[in-house]
């Protein structure tokens, strides 16, 4: 199989078109078997649940490249999990984990020209989402939904070669208490597109979003979940029922615990003691494991002494291990590598 000619370590994360895409549909209360198809456009009602009443979710995953040249994805079991939780949430059918993972090995093969070869820095983005199709105008759930998944190579998620990032307490709230934050329904992030840019326009580079009910505690930004590090090096994330239970996050914490021997713990975190933690770190799918040097309160530098030049050595390990299993350098938990070709 030959590669696309992509300039592979300069393609950032971004939407580029692949040759084909997985489409299911779900019609008179059951799916049908689903196909792969080369149509990347969607025509629907103008009326459609999902345009009126926001009734979509998604998931986000990846395929690598191993050194002896195979095509492996992480956990997609857990995704397929997760976007049922949601779908329950949203009232949205649920998708058995069969076909959500049948559905993301056969994208991945059909586009296996645009899967990165290992050691580029860059991956390929595995996007499955739902939406409520069928025109619906009165406040109610579709009748009739699409599950697809599309595939695209991107590269890091943030800028700047894995330079430790600058955060800012946000004072808009991505989720509500009894909400939707625990689960990947598209509205949170459409709640936090405002947040965002007003971010991006005061030069930081993302938004630490506190739990709605007291603004007290840390939960996690608009794309991944919090880790710490303490100064006698103890592994600690943040406990809430309003945000996103990330992969990346429950797998660092096995990463620390079984690999590293370090203490891990999951607990209520307060802004308050940000200024006693040795490193701070992002993690998701995108963000993989992301430095954090600076979190900025109001005018107050919350400075980690980890500094802003490179990754703390807890995160390096972290960074070093999960990336090492994700890309079969290191022997991975049982049932964590998913091997596509
Ligand atoms: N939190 C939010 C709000 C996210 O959008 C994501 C990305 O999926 C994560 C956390 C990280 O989750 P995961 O590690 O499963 O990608
Ligand atoms: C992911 O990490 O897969 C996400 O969905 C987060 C998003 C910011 C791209």
């Amino acid at each position: 199989m030959e590669k696309k000619n992509l300039d592979w370590a300069n393609i950032g994360f971004g939407y580029r078109k692949t040759d084909k895409r997985y489409v299911a549909n779900f019609k008179d209360g059951k799916w049908d078997n689903g196909a792969l198809i080369d149509d990347d456009m969607i025509t629907m009602s103008e009326c459609a649940c999902v345009l009126q009443y926001a009734q979509t979710c998604f998931e986000g995953l990846k395929a690598y490249t191993t050194e002896d040249g195979k095509i492996v994805c992480f956990r997609p079991d857990l995704n397929a999990q997760r976007m049922s939780d949601t779908c329950k949430r949203l009232e949205m059918p649920q998708l058995s984990v069969e076909q959500f993972v049948e559905g993301v090995k056969a994208v991945v093969k059909a586009n296996e020209a645009y899967v990165p070869p290992f050691g580029s820095g860059a991956t390929l983005y595995i996007r499955p989402y739902m939406f409520g199709i069928n025109p619906v105008i009165g406040v109610k759930p579709a009748t009739e939904y699409q599950f697809r998944i599309f595939s695209t190579p991107v590269g890091p998620y943030f800028k700047g070669d894995a330079k430790p990032i600058t955060i800012k307490v946000s004072d808009f709230d991505r989720a509500a208490p009894h909400g939707t934050g625990h689960v990947k329904a598209g509205l949170n992030y459409a709640m936090s597109l405002h947040a965002i840019v007003t971010a991006h326009a005061e030069g930081y580079d993302e938004n630490l979003y506190l739990d709605p009910a007291t603004r007290t505690k840390v939960e996690e930004t608009g794309g991944a979940n919090f880790i710490f590090i303490t100064k006698d090096n103890k592994v600690v994330t943040p406990k809430s029922d309003s945000i996103l239970p990330s992969i990346t996050r429950r797998s660092l914490m096995t990463v620390a615990k079984d690999y590293l021997g370090l203490e891990v713990e999951q607990r209520e975190v307060y802004l308050d003691e940000l200024k006693d933690f040795a490193e701070c770190c992002l993690c998701g799918t995108a963000a993989v494991v992301t430095p954090v040097g600076k979190i900025v309160d109001h005018g107050k530098d919350i400075c980690f002494p980890s500094g802003m030049e490179k990754m703390g050595p807890i995160t390096k390990k972290l960074y070093d291990t999960l990336t090492g299993i994700q890309m079969c350098k290191i022997e991975a938990p049982e049932g964590w590598i998913c091997e596509i070709k």
